[in-house]
């Protein structure tokens, strides 16, 4: 799947703006990558770890952000609601990377599939949870 940048994903704040922007280039390569009979299994399984790791650390930044202008005492219900939707995503992301370590996995196959879930997942949760802390973070004098 493709996932190009539209201007509706843009929460205002840059550098999460950046990381999103950037994870969705990420998803897009590996897809292309993956698809392509000139490339090693080994540069797939690099490209997986490349695109999890990048995605791991953007929602570890954002919880940074939650934690540090305390989202919690100011809205807990989405601050909670947030952080278990990352927790979910964790734990499929940790199915996956069980998949990457399976000698009988197709991993080309299994680079599209995580593209897919993660560029898919990502899209969902900036038009729904990011959405709602945005306002937030720019009332604490984030740009
Ligand atoms: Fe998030």
């Amino acid at each position: 799947m493709r996932f190009p940048w539209k201007a509706e994903y843009s929460v205002g704040i840059q550098v999460i703006d950046q990381q999103h922007r950037h994870f969705l280039e990420i998803a897009d390569y590996a897809h292309r990558r993956s698809r392509s009979f000139f490339v090693s299994k080994k540069e797939v399984g690099s490209v997986i770890a490349e695109l999890t790791e990048y995605i791991l650390n953007h929602l570890a930044t954002e919880e940074k952000y939650f934690k540090e202008f305390n989202y919690e005492s100011f809205d807990p219900e989405n601050d909670r609601l947030h952080v278990k939707a990352h927790d979910i995503f964790r734990q499929d992301m940790e199915q996956y990377l069980t998949k990457v370590k399976d000698p009988g996995t197709n991993i080309k196959k299994l680079a599209r599939d995580i593209s897919d879930f993660t560029g898919g997942w990502l899209i969902g949760h900036i038009l729904t949870m990011d959405k709602k802390y945005a306002p937030f973070l720019l009332s604490r004098g984030l740009k």
